[in-house]
């Protein structure tokens, strides 16, 4: 079967950092694939290889890696694209193609459209299959987005529709729920009789200037709390689907979502420098931080705290599970501390399960210690990339790793009160956190686990 990645956006970062590294490997390990990879700023294929393919990539990469000059706003580029297409496909007997929108969501119609009408115009004797990748966020808000699915549903079966959140190729991602549903005694301390609070926290040391133009129209509510958080909260809260099947993880999923009520502490702010390269004021929030609950019987009343954003000073994305101190109270003893689950995903992946534990050399004193795993020191260094999972799981036809449209949809509704303009923007010094942050924690009496 001859498969074709036509890559929408094929010279842009994602394609650049994630996506030819991940093809790339998949090729050594035998997946056989095309990539037509279209953009504007390179005029050919030496150019294009120069820039955005490493010396070292191999010659067998290489040589299924072609490239076309393709300017969206040009209404004669569709019929070179259909050509270039069809020589790709030649005489097989079958052939899949594979649309992979790595684009600024503003652009998502008009691709959406031509890749409508590019596909209409591709005739072959052979069996064709296709299939659409749409890079998150899936629209740029609840309105765009149930336009997006209407117009895609058009032209492709809601099975042949990929719509990436690559947090779920995450391996983390993954192990939460092994660890939440592989083991007994987490499962029966998993709920809000033992569960005081949860936080989450994203923090990242970079700026956005690299990519303003991009970002600007984004923000850091359609860039990570919309999708990325919003995973991560259905995969901590969800109840125990019937079977780890996509379909049943998706009902428990969406779930969660229509039990958020509507967000009521929520605060963001831009750092300072924003824009400064630009030589203008960027309005765009780059940090936020919001306190929200999950209504369900078993997670009802265990505040969520999270935090995410930019230009912090160290990089830092953790869980923090806080389990309630029970016995701290019972014992009138300050000294035993609350005992908790923290799973590190940057800089290494870690799960720890903090617990008191004698101290030698006391009478009955205990002291908090950790028992912990870590992903690279047992399995290896060798876990599989998001992208390279997630492009995997395109390849097979497995859908278990995307978010579905009724995720997508509650997701937006969720954040819709995030977008308001009118909301207040701090602006923060870089390597600082927002003032905001520390006054939600001092407001809602909890601690930051930095
Ligand atoms: N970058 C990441 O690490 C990352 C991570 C996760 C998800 N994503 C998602 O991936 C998508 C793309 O992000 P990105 O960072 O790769 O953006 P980017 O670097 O700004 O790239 C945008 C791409 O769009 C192409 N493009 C823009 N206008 C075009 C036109 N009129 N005709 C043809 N091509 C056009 C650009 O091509 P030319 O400039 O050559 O014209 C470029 O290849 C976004 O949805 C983003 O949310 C990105």
């Amino acid at each position: 079967m001859k498969r074709i990645i036509i890559q929408f956006g094929g010279t842009g970062d994602l394609a650049l950092k994630k996506l030819y590294p991940a093809y790339e490997h998949l090729m050594d390990l035998g997946f056989e694939f095309t990539v037509l990879a279209l953009g504007r700023r390179f005029k050919d294929r030496a150019e294009f290889l120069k820039t955005m393919v490493s010396p070292k990539a191999s010659q067998e990469f290489k040589s299924h890696l072609q490239y076309m000059h393709y300017d969206m706003a040009d209404p004669e580029a569709i019929g070179p694209l259909r050509s270039h297409i069809q020589a790709i496909i030649g005489e097989a007997e079958q052939a899949e193609l594979i649309y992979y929108m790595a684009l600024q969501p503003s652009l998502y119609e008009e691709a959406i459209h031509q890749i409508q009408e590019v596909d209409s115009l591709i005739s072959c004797q052979c069996i064709l299959d296709k299939k659409i990748v749409v890079e998150k966020p899936f629209g740029f808000d609840l309105e765009s987005s149930l336009r997006y699915n209407e117009i895609l549903l058009q032209a492709f079966s809601d099975k042949e529709i990929y719509r990436i959140d690559h947090y779920l190729g995450k391996e983390f991602m993954q192990n939460l729920l092994i660890l939440r549903f592989h083991n007994d005694i987490i499962r029966s301390i998993w709920d809000n009789r033992s569960i005081e609070s949860i936080q989450i926290i994203f923090d990242e040391t970079h700026g956005v200037d690299q990519r303003l133009g991009f970002y600007e129209q984004i923000g850091v509510v359609r860039d990570t709390i919309q999708n990325h958080i919003m995973q991560i909260i259905t995969y901590l809260t969800m109840n125990e689907p019937a079977t780890l099947s996509p379909e049943d993880i998706a009902i428990e999923k969406v779930k969660v979502l229509r039990s958020i009520a509507p967000v009521s502490e929520f605060h963001t702010g831009r750092y300072e420098s924003l824009g400064a390269n630009s030589g203008r004021i960027v309005h765009t929030p780059t940090y936020a931080a919001l306190k929200l609950a999950v209504n369900t019987y078993y997670f009802a009343d265990v505040p969520i705290y999270i935090r995410t954003g930019k230009m912090q000073e160290k990089a830092k994305s953790l869980i923090y599970i806080k389990f309630r101190n029970t016995t701290g109270k019972v014992m009138h003893d300050e000294t035993i501390v609350e005992n908790g689950v923290i799973i590190t995903i940057h800089p290494e992946l870690t799960i720890d399960i903090s617990m008191n534990l004698k101290e030698p050399n006391t009478s009955w004193k205990s002291k908090p210690v950790r028992f912990r795993f870590n992903q690279a020191e047992t399995f290896g260094a060798n876990t599989p990339e998001a992208y390279e999972q997630i492009i995997k799981k395109i390849l097979q036809g497995d859908k278990s790793l995307f978010p579905t449209m009724r995720e997508i949809t509650e997701a937006w509704r969720i954040v819709a009160p995030m977008l308001e303009p009118e909301h207040p923007m701090e602006v923060y010094p870089v390597r600082t956190l927002p003032r905001f942050a520390n006054e939600l924690a001092q407001e809602n009496g909890f601690t930051w686990f930095d």
